[in-house]
């Protein structure tokens, strides 16, 4: 073959790959500390942290896989995964920030390497969950105290009151109009949140021009929370509703909308966010390390029948015994 065509072969593949994307995301899904709750089912087997399998399946469910990532670990860890994977899910759940070696922290490590990675020209996506969301706007307002959130409630399914020119917005741009439809007047997006971040929050510590609110909601005493987010300079995400519940939550006193169109509306956030991650071309070193991190290493927990509000859970690192 002649050096010339040679060349412009090379090139030309080095351009597909570049422009192209990668359709075999592998998404990290950060556990929390273990629930009291499940704490109280698992006494003897004590595990450390858990991740409500919903999480997982709505990421599985966007076309891409998933790796824990475990708390109370350096930040060597966290950056070793991050070198490795195309994206973090921070989940909701219940824990406080203030814990050490905790969820929080681990949250505040992969925040700062997350920002490292995209100032250094890299794409590394973060979409965080109701607590996860309320943790990615107190790491970026300075973890302090007072925390920079309110006290706020609401268990209600409500529609999302979207800002004037959410349409403008990363996360809303290329949504179908029916999907925005369904959102905007149907109640499908389900909160479960007794802290929100209202408008103030962002005020008050000059986050208004980093993020970008798309969307709020009401809380049961009339508080407009808001209910979208992203940062205009990262691709950082953030919901103060549960779009994995709905599809995959089925505790019958929660009266998570599950019909057809709360499916269809609620699938939008992680296609979206998965769509995101396939932007990143990490990779482990080979299909046998690759193996050694992903979820399907553990067997999630049947949970929902001993009464957790979540139906499936992955637990991890027991400290006691294990039947
Ligand atoms: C963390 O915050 C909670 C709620 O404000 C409080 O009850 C708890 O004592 C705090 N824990 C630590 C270790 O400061
Ligand atoms: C949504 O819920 C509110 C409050 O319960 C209710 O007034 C409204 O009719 C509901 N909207 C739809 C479209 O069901
Ligand atoms: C916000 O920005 C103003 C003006 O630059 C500054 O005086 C203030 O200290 C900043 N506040 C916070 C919480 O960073």
């Amino acid at each position: 073959m002649k050096p010339l065509l040679l060349l412009s072969l090379l090139y030309f593949f080095h351009e597909v790959k570049t422009d192209s994307v990668n359709n075999r995301p592998i998404i990290g899904v950060l556990a929390q500390e273990q629930s009291w709750y499940l704490h109280t089912k698992y006494p003897e087997e004590n595990y450390r942290s858990y991740i409500a399998a919903s999480y997982v399946k709505d990421v599985e469910a966007a076309g891409a896989r998933v790796v824990p990532i475990m708390i109370g670990r350096d930040r060597a860890y966290y950056a070793d995964l991050m070198s490795k994977i195309n994206g973090v899910l921070i989940p909701g759940g219940a824990t406080y920030f203030n814990q050490s070696n905790g969820y929080a922290d681990a949250g505040q490590h992969i925040y700062e390497l997350a920002m490292e990675l995209n100032d250094a020209g890299d794409y590394f996506p973060i979409f965080g969950t109701c607590l996860g969301f309320e943790l990615l706007l107190i790491l970026a307002s300075g973890r302090g105290e007072p925390e920079n959130r309110i006290t706020c409630y609401s268990y209600d399914n409500l529609p999302l009151d979207f800002t004037a020119d959410f349409r403008d917005s990363k996360m809303f741009r290329d949504a179908d109009e029916d999907v925005i439809e369904i959102l905007a007047t149907q109640n499908v997006t389900v909160n479960a949140h007794q802290f929100c971040i209202i408008d103030e929050n962002l005020i008050s510590h000059n986050l208004t021009e980093d993020w970008r609110v798309t969307s709020y909601g009401d809380d049961y005493y009339g508080v407009q929370f808001i209910a979208s987010v992203e940062n205009n300079r990262y691709p950082f995400y953030g919901v103060q509703f549960h779009p994995e519940k709905n599809a995959f939550e089925w505790k019958l006193n929660k009266n998570h909308p599950s019909d057809k169109l709360a499916i269809k509306a609620n699938r939008y956030f992680m296609d979206f966010f998965v769509d995101e991650c396939r932007k990143s071309f990490h990779a482990f070193a080979s299909a046998d390390e690759e193996n050694q991190y992903l979820i399907y290493n553990y067997q999630a927990h049947f949970t929902g029948v001993l009464g957790s509000a979540f139906h499936e859970c992955y637990l991890f690192e027991p400290r006691g015994t294990v039947a």
